[in-house]
């Protein structure tokens, strides 16, 4: 279509995330993670971080979809639309349910293993996330997860049990899901697995944390760089044509005005939040603004002398980004209050917004890439794009022509990237499925092509229903684009 052609291998599919799907978060021995202390919120409450457990309180992710008891259900119908590849991720508690366990836990790699199965009968490639927002909470007490080395040890020995076990049926690894996000002040436990401050701490702001919170994220980081550096290296041991990949939140950021400062606030805020660690795992060292940036934090970074041949040994082969919308910085403070966006952002007047707020900006994604793939030159993939609303349901039919159009103007944002000479590895639709919000825990922030009969509560059949997109996507796949 349009001139824009996709490549014949090109991997079209679908993305999910453990804790937001999987459900049956005591089944077969998992242990507890930071996910399972996250209750409900909504658009304008916040989720609320609980040590204990509240009785009157709802926790989306012990049992979410349920699809740890219906894969089978779900992979057939990614299937049937013609997914050549489906993201998920493995639940670290699943395999280490306290993180630092003597022994992995059988049940839950044969859970993987029929599930990597399952795939490769419909000839679905697995893309696996090894640590997506799912942290054993048991680390989280005694270390405060990623702020202690000693976290590494106990990532590695997991990455390496599941990296032998599937080493057959899994080719392509992404270790770290949106390792960027603590920039921008969110998923400090999520991401990081430490302990919240506040109960309500899921988002901050990143423009404006204090010196203490940044130095405990740039350890953090650090301390995850060397587990990923270390597990690609074993990784490549195991198998030699394994594939590994960074995953990165696009944090696409355009300057408010024309105005010098502006367009400088913009460019620092997009070199940092995106190319902090876009580079150390792409060029195995930080990058030369590290010193400024950190100054700016107010933090400091002990690099031990061996740690920089660790980070140099063990860089991607491949980096993979998600993508929702965009904003807009600026150095005046009042056009940031007035203009409240998502993130440290300024909205944008020239877009429009999802109902939960995100400004859709097709073109961002295709500067994203462009600007990316000229930087590091190593294939791109989209591991997360799509558009989070409401559904109606109206006698088991679901039309949702926005999000059709949503996810075409991006997909043709894709194909245009390739023209302009992005060497792009596939396009995974995020929330294939109807799945839980990270964000807000809500089950009406609807991302699927497959509509799933459950609501804000928990309440309804679970039954899995085709929307209009889900036929729309199939076509798309069975043309290789060209239905566009
Ligand atoms: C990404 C995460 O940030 O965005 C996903 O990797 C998440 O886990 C997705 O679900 C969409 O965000 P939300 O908050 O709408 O679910």
């Amino acid at each position: 279509m349009k001139n824009i052609e996709f490549p014949q291998n090109f991997y079209w599919g679908g993305a999910t995330a453990a804790n937001q799907c999987e459900g049956a978060w005591r089944q077969d021995g998992k242990g507890e993670s930071c996910a399972d202390h996250y209750t409900t919120g909504t658009k304008e409450k916040p989720r609320r971080f609980t040590p204990a457990f509240d009785k009157n309180a709802k926790y989306p992710s012990h049992y979410a979809i349920d699809h740890y008891n219906r894969y089978k259900e779900d992979i057939k119908l990614f299937a049937e639309m013609g997914f050549k590849i489906y993201r998920l991720s493995i639940n670290w508690t699943r395999i280490f349910p306290n993180g630092d366990d003597e022994c992995p836990n059988q049940k839950g790699l044969d859970h993987y293993r029929n599930v990597f199965k399952t795939c490769r009968k419909y000839n679905i490639e697995p893309l696996v996330t090894m640590s997506h927002y799912e942290f054993p909470y048991h680390l989280t007490k005694k270390w405060n997860g990623w702020e202690d080395r000693r976290t590494i040890d106990c990532f590695v020995k997991y990455t390496t049990t599941i990296m032998k076990e599937y080493k057959d049926l899994v080719k392509y690894w992404l270790t770290f899901n949106e390792i960027n996000t603590p920039l921008m002040g969110a998923g400090i436990t999520m991401s990081l697995g430490m302990m919240p401050e506040q109960e309500q701490w899921l988002y901050g702001n990143g423009n404006n944390m204090s010196a203490q919170t940044a130095n405990k994220i740039v350890k953090g980081l650090h301390n995850q760089f060397l587990a990923s550096a270390k597990t690609v290296k074993i990784g490549r041991q195991i198998n030699p044509n394994f594939k590994f990949g960074c995953m990165i939140a696009s944090n696409v950021v355009y300057p408010y005005t024309c105005k010098p400062e502006d367009v400088m606030e913009a460019w620092k805020q997009q070199q940092r939040t995106n190319y902090y660690c876009g580079d150390v795992m792409v060029r195995g060292k930080y990058a030369p603004f590290t010193k400024d940036y950190l100054k700016d934090l107010g933090a400091t970074l002990e690099i031990k002398p061996e740690d920089s041949e660790v980070l140099k040994n063990g860089t991607v082969d491949f980096y993979s980004l998600s993508y929702y919308m965009s904003g807009c910085a600026t150095t005046d403070k009042s056009i940031l209050e007035k203009n409240k966006n998502v993130f440290s952002t300024a909205k944008n007047p020239y877009l429009k917004a999802s109902e939960w707020g995100w400004q859709i900006d097709p073109q961002g994604l295709r500067y994203y890439i462009d600007e990316t793939y000229n930087r590091y030159t190593i294939p791109i993939f989209i591991a997360e794009n799509g558009l989070g609303t409401t559904d109606e349901f109206i006698n088991g039919e679901i039309h949702d022509p926005y999000r059709i159009d949503f996810l075409r103007q991006h997909i043709l944002a894709v194909g245009q990237a390739i023209k302009d000479g992005a060497v792009i590895l596939g396009y995974t639709v995020w929330g294939c499925i109807d799945i839980v919000s990270a964000s807000t825990g809500e089950m009406s922030k609807r991302y699927g092509l497959i509509y799933v009969d459950m609501d804000d509560l928990g309440n309804g059949t679970l039954k899995r229903y085709r929307k209009d997109s889900f036929y729309w996507y199939k076509k798309l796949i069975e043309t290789n684009g060209e239905s566009l």
